[in-house]
């Protein structure tokens, strides 16, 4: 297993409403992706996961899909995607898919049906309940976009259940005609060839078959979401989910060399068990502990050492600092941070997964209300919850529109475009994209980065120092979380610098007290 492609591979997340745009619509779309492929191998990733391009009424954005074999017609054609396919395998990168299979949109074919009659013979293929003994939903589950989860249907006479939009009713993961029908969507998608999919929502896919309460969470503040008022109890992780996810795996595992990635907001010891039971699980349970950790060193290196342990035996590893679904990492940590963010990631023992726009320092855009776009924040506004801030359009140059388009996109370009966007960041060798990039060609070439073991030196202050060893490959990592100069004592023996998060520092040979300037991290091999 440890020659499997992902072990070692760089991930990155492609948002194609926002990546390029080829037919002049303002909104992203796979010719567009096409012709940034040279993109990828410049920066040096080795696969792309792409959000969802299936049809799909976007009421929240592809993520409700109501055709899971053809393509938006917004994102292009299946000529399109077999195109994207071949030209992105021409270059050695591997395409991962975003397949969601909790829910549909409310115009699934498979829906319609659902919902026409109590009697329609795809009524259980969602879940659907009466209404409480005195009306009113069936229990108190609550809805991650606001609200109760339960929507009402005239026409029948009952509530169907949906974790997230009403407009994305959950499928009903206990009947066996979906599975086998979300199984041969797998298998469509694994025969056209792509490498793998991300399993959207995948902790919500099975329910409480006595569908209980949850219970009300103590520890709730009126600051946090509404849905956090209640522990998800019932309504999600539940144990069953595991056989689902086995099976699903069974399926990708009929293909050789695939990778299944799950999307799971869970603490360490319930993430882990998402590798299954003997590694049945998903290769990759995303680990989103640097999404919401305080930019501390202690507080990283204590979650790093609990992540390392808490690992099943024979678990790969995997780090993601961005996604479509939280602040961009710059506005996070600060944009002197971003830097030692960038390292942190990619000397992190296991597989990094990179958003776009991550690479160039594109910041938390700022969305006037009139154009807020995210059905997130119009439904629960008022908590910063709006997505559309870290989906804004790819930067490029310093045409219009910063070559993402020829028109006004979707959503605005940040504020500082026109000096940052890939081009100008190209010509500057100081830039955070020639940082990553050179990040990512030692990452390759070095298998003590790639596939090394982890083992913690130091979290004083506010440094944070890792070593990084294959073989009779050592390196130490030293990162500086803080603004000011900081030391760290090296390991025995000396070093040569490799690389430094503020540069300049290249080629210095590195030996005890180690110096390191406010917002620097250097990486060391060691003689
Ligand atoms: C996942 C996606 C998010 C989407 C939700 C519902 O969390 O990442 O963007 O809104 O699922 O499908």
């Amino acid at each position: 297993m440890t020659d499997a492609w992902w072990k070692s591979a760089v991930l990155y997340q492609v948002y194609p409403r926002s990546f390029q745009d080829s037919n002049g619509d303002g909104v992203g779309d796979l010719r567009g992706i096409i012709a940034r492929l040279a993109h990828f191998t410049e920066l040096g990733v080795d696969a792309l996961w792409l959000s969802p391009i299936f049809v799909s009424p976007m009421a929240d954005f592809g993520y409700d899909v109501s055709d899971y074999t053809a393509i938006d017609p917004l994102f292009g054609t299946m000529e399109d995607f077999d195109a994207l396919l071949a030209g992105a395998h021409a270059r050695g990168l591997k395409v991962v898919l975003d397949f969601v299979p909790n829910h549909t949109s409310i115009d699934h074919p498979w829906f319609k049906d659902s919902r026409s009659s109590r009697t329609s013979a795809k009524r259980d293929w969602y879940i659907w309940r009466d209404p409480a003994p005195g009306g009113g939903p069936p229990n108190n589950w609550l809805s991650e976009f606001g609200g109760s989860a339960w929507q009402f249907d005239e026409a029948t006479g009952q509530y169907y259940y949906h974790a997230f939009l009403a407009a994305q009713p959950d499928l009903n993961w206990r009947n066996p005609h979906v599975v086998a029908a979300m199984h041969d969507v797998m298998r469509f998608w694994l025969r056209r060839g792509v490498d793998g999919f991300r399993l959207d929502a995948i902790w919500h896919l099975i329910k409480d078959d006595q569908f209980r309460d949850n219970p009300k969470n103590p520890d709730y503040r009126p600051a946090d979401p509404p849905h956090c008022r209640h522990i998800p109890l019932y309504s999600g992780d539940r144990p069953e989910v595991h056989d689902a996810l086995r099976d699903m795996r069974k399926v990708i595992d009929e293909f050789p060399d695939r990778l299944m990635i799950g999307e799971l907001y869970l603490p360490f010891e319930r993430l882990m068990a998402y590798y299954g039971r003997d590694l049945t699980g998903a290769h990759l349970p995303f680990n989103f502990a640097l999404l919401t950790a305080p930019w501390q060193a202690r507080e990283i290196a204590r979650l790093v050492d609990d992540y390392e342990a808490a690992l099943p035996m024979g678990g790969w590893a995997n780090w993601v600092l961005g996604n479509h679904d939280r602040p961009r990492v710059l506005s996070r940590v600060g944009e002197a941070q971003a830097r030692v963010a960038a390292m942190l990631l990619l000397t992190l023992r296991g597989t990094p997964t990179l958003y776009y726009g991550d690479e160039i320092g594109l910041p938390q855009a700022v969305i006037p209300p009139e154009r807020v776009q995210d059905p997130f924040e119009k439904n629960v506004p008022g908590f910063g919850l709006g997505r559309d801030g870290c989906r804004t359009p790819m930067q490029w140059d310093r045409s219009r529109f910063s070559g993402f388009s020829v028109a006004a996109p979707w959503l605005p370009l940040t504020a500082d475009w026109e000096s940052r966007n890939v081009g100008c960041e190209r010509d500057d060798p100081g830039s955070i994209y020639n940082l990553y990039r050179r990040l990512l060609a030692l990452r390759r070439v070095h298998p003590a980065l790639g596939v090394g073991s982890y083992r913690p030196a130091a979290a004083e202050g506010a440094v944070l120092a890792y070593l990084r060893e294959h073989g009779d490959e050592r390196f130490f990592v030293a990162l500086n979380l803080g603004a000011s100069p900081a030391t760290v004592g090296m390991p025995d023996g000396r070093g040569t610098v490799m690389m430094s998060a503020r540069g300049r520092r290249e080629g210095e040979t590195a030996q005890g007290l180690l110096k390191l300037a406010g917002d620097d991290g250097l990486l060391i091999k060691l003689d």
